[in-house]
């Protein structure tokens, strides 16, 4: 069976490629940034999390790479070597995306949504009819902030947060009209917020909530220093007192998708949430800005009319700010019905977000690295 992954290099497919591997001999790296870099940034996240060396040394024979650029008709390829790759694959995953969520609708769509297009008509000419598992994200459910979503759901009445849910939520129409259209088996996997407490390093990809960190230790000093005289400056946050969001470590949810990957098929759309089986308080994330920025955090209905200085300059992730205000849930019933429960066993909590966060001046260590 010959499988190939886009996005192997983002944060979520170094894990789900270092868990393919476990189960192929040879990997097709769909390559954004050309293969000799790719394989250079695989070679040095297995190198950091730990993995064996006799695995690292393997990884030039086992992993064959196409240089590619989702953006462009073909992926950039002729017509020859598109038709060429497409006859030679059984799976695709799918992960590689423009995850910035308050990117221009423009630039995300181009990946998100053509990119995904381009990989169904890879999957449509392939003469195996490749199986397509398309990584999408929980958060298609959009600006809808409290209730139940379910996984066969698929609805935009409520709106978007920002234009990445969009995107994604477009990719998913794609994938489900292309199988309707085509007759074709496809998986879409739902991941909440992916996280992990491995350390950052300058050779990893980014955390997805580094964002936190970098404005605790960039400008933010010179605004809280100039209103504040020892004590730490009030920050109004606008939120829900009772809100929550879904943070799953990455790690488990590549292992988990690469599961759900091997179970047996509809042979329509099988779409799973693959989410962590408990949700993290508002009150962790105030917790985490707290520490990280210095400031005291006061969770608020709506941002103020009279902004301090420091909220004025606070807006700490355009479009992730709104997630403080959800309280819905995520239902998992098909994952868990196919797999059990799938606990991973690791508290997501202030110390363990922490902890993926803070740059450590020795190795890398953490649940993340084995
Ligand atoms: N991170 C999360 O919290 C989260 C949560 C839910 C769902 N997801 C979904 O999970 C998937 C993976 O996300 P991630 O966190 O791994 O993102 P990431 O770290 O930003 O990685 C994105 C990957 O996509 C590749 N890519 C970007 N533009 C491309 C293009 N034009 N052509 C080909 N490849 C391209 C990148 O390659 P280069 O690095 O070489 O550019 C990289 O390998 C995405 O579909 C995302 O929507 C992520």
């Amino acid at each position: 069976m010959h499988v190939a992954l886009t996005g192997a290099t983002g944060f979520l497919g170094l894990r789900l490629l270092r868990e393919l591997l476990t189960r192929h001999d040879s990997l097709t790296v769909l390559a954004h940034s050309g293969g000799a870099c790719a394989l250079r940034r695989i070679t040095r996240f297995m190198e950091l999390t730990g993995a064996p060396a006799s695995l690292v040394e393997e990884l030039p024979r086992r992993l064959r790479t196409v240089d590619v650029d989702l953006g462009r008709p073909r992926m950039g390829l002729s017509a020859d070597a598109f038709q060429e790759l497409a006859d030679e694959l059984d799976v695709i995953w799918h992960s590689a995306g423009n995850i910035k969520l308050d990117d221009a609708l423009v630039n995300l769509r181009q990946v998100n949504v053509e990119g995904t297009r381009t990989v169904l008509e890879l999957a449509a000419v392939g003469v195996r009819k490749p199986v397509v598992h398309h990584i999408s994200t929980a958060f298609v459910g959009g600006a809808r902030r409290d209730g139940v979503l379910y996984e066969d759901e698929l609805d935009d009445t409520h709106g978007f947060e920002n234009g990445y849910e969009q995107s994604k939520y477009e990719a998913e129409v794609l994938v489900r009209e292309w199988s309707r259209v085509h007759g074709r088996p496809v998986v879409i996997m739902r991941p909440g917020v992916l996280v992990t407490d491995l350390p950052p390093h300058p050779d990893l990809p980014r955390h997805p909530m580094q964002f936190i960190r970098e404005a605790g230790q960039s400008w933010l000093p010179e605004v809280t220093g100039a209103m504040s005289h020892g004590n730490r400056p009030v920050l109004r946050m606008p939120g829900h007192p009772h809100g929550h969001l879904n943070l799953m470590p990455v790690e488990h949810a590549a292992a988990v998708m690469v599961q759900l990957a091997g179970m047996p098929s509809s042979g329509r759309v099988d779409t799973y949430h693959v989410v962590h089986e408990h949700d993290v308080s508002v009150d962790v994330m105030t917790a985490l800005t707290e520490r990280f920025m210095r400031v005291q955090v006061k969770i608020v209905d709506e941002a103020p009319e009279d902004p301090t200085p420091l909220e004025a300059a606070t807006d700490l992730y355009p479009g992730f700010m709104a997630y403080l205000k959800h309280r819905r849930r995520f239902d998992d019933t098909r994952v868990r019905t196919l797999l059990g429960p799938v606990s991973s066993g690791i508290r997501v909590g202030v110390e363990y977000l922490s902890s993926g966060l803070t740059t450590k001046a020795t190795a890398v260590s953490g649940t993340g690295a084995r």
